[in-house]
């Protein structure tokens, strides 16, 4: 249970999603003692199972579950080998919760140094209009909506459980689109977004079996597989995203480390001025495009 082979760094985020609003071992009704008998069952369960951080978890799932019976439920998904963000409903982003459910990519820490990217690249701007591509629960939208009051946002994945996922999330501030990359979007937008964000798929279909067994048993192939190389949504999306871009246009997408120079290339090839940032805590790079000129 969340170990991870060595090698595999694409989607190897081995920071626990921390709840800043969790309360470790709450008191859920049958006293103190009772309760720290749970806390130390449970948490000696998740350790017997191979769970590295056994002991937070065992925290989450005594104070998600309404009762200890909803609780010790949770616990058998968990020790089952379900990701702990699908037994609890909802994942950590940016001091945020989202929530998540089975056939929803789980969002990944690592993906806060996009959504930082994409905040700089805002800020700059008055009433940015932001499409945040791929979306799948939507909680890059849901840092946006939260941090720039006066942005114009859309979102779209192809999933139909992301679109749903996003939909809760993102309420009415954020229209969500069902949606192959852009295709099923508003004719209004085309020329007129500011920032494309994007945390497409980008494992490199060879590369799939060797991901960690949560992502590779539970998560939906289609949210992970990025084809040849991993890069062949992603390039589709810089090759389509000029024409949806106003002026002074930025295109922001996620990839790892050793992919960027690829990605740049191809991003410089669509006729974007491209630039790599990466992060050295996670190997996660955003590959940043900026519109050398108006393609129409
Ligand atoms: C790696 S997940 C990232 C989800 C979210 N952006 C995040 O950072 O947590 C990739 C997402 O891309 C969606 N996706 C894959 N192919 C797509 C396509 N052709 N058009 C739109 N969305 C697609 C998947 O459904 C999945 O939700």
């Amino acid at each position: 249970m969340r170990s991870f082979p060595l090698g595999v760094g694409i989607y190897a985020d081995t920071r626990r999603r921390e709840d800043p609003t969790v309360d470790y071992g709450k008191d859920k009704g049958g006293g103190m003692d009772a309760d720290r008998e749970l806390l130390i069952r449970f948490t000696a369960q998740l350790q017997q199972a191979g769970c590295v951080f056994a002991a937070e978890e065992a925290g989450l799932i005594l104070r998600g579950g309404a009762t200890v019976n909803d609780a010790e439920s949770m616990l058998r998904r968990r020790l089952t080998g379900e990701p702990l963000e699908y037994v609890l409903g909802w994942a950590a982003f940016m001091g945020r919760r989202v929530r998540v459910m089975p056939g929803v990519f789980i969002p990944r820490p690592r993906t806060e140094f996009l959504a930082v990217a994409a905040l700089e690249s805002a800020r700059g701007r008055t009433a940015p209009v932001i499409l945040d591509l791929c979306c799948g629960a939507g909680e890059l939208s849901s840092v946006f909506a939260a941090d720039l009051p006066d942005a114009e946002l859309y979102a779209a994945d192809l999933a139909p459980e992301a679109v749903a996922a996003a939909r809760m999330n993102l309420g009415t501030r954020v229209p969500v689109y069902q949606s192959d990359l852009f295709t099923a979007l508003p004719r209004h937008l085309h020329g007129r977004i500011d920032i494309i964000v994007a945390n497409a798929p980008y494992v490199p279909t060879e590369q799939l079996p060797f991901l960690p067994r949560e992502a590779r048993l539970h998560e939906p192939a289609a949210a992970l597989d990025g084809g040849r190389q991993g890069l062949e949504v992603l390039r589709r999306i810089a090759a389509q995203a000029p024409a949806w871009l106003g002026k002074d246009g930025q295109l922001l997408v996620e990839c790892s480390a050793g992919q960027a120079p690829d990605l740049a290339a191809d991003v410089s090839a669509a006729g974007f001025q491209p630039l790599i940032r990466t992060d050295p805590d996670t190997a996660t790079a955003v590959v940043s495009g900026t519109l050398a000129q108006r393609i129409v």
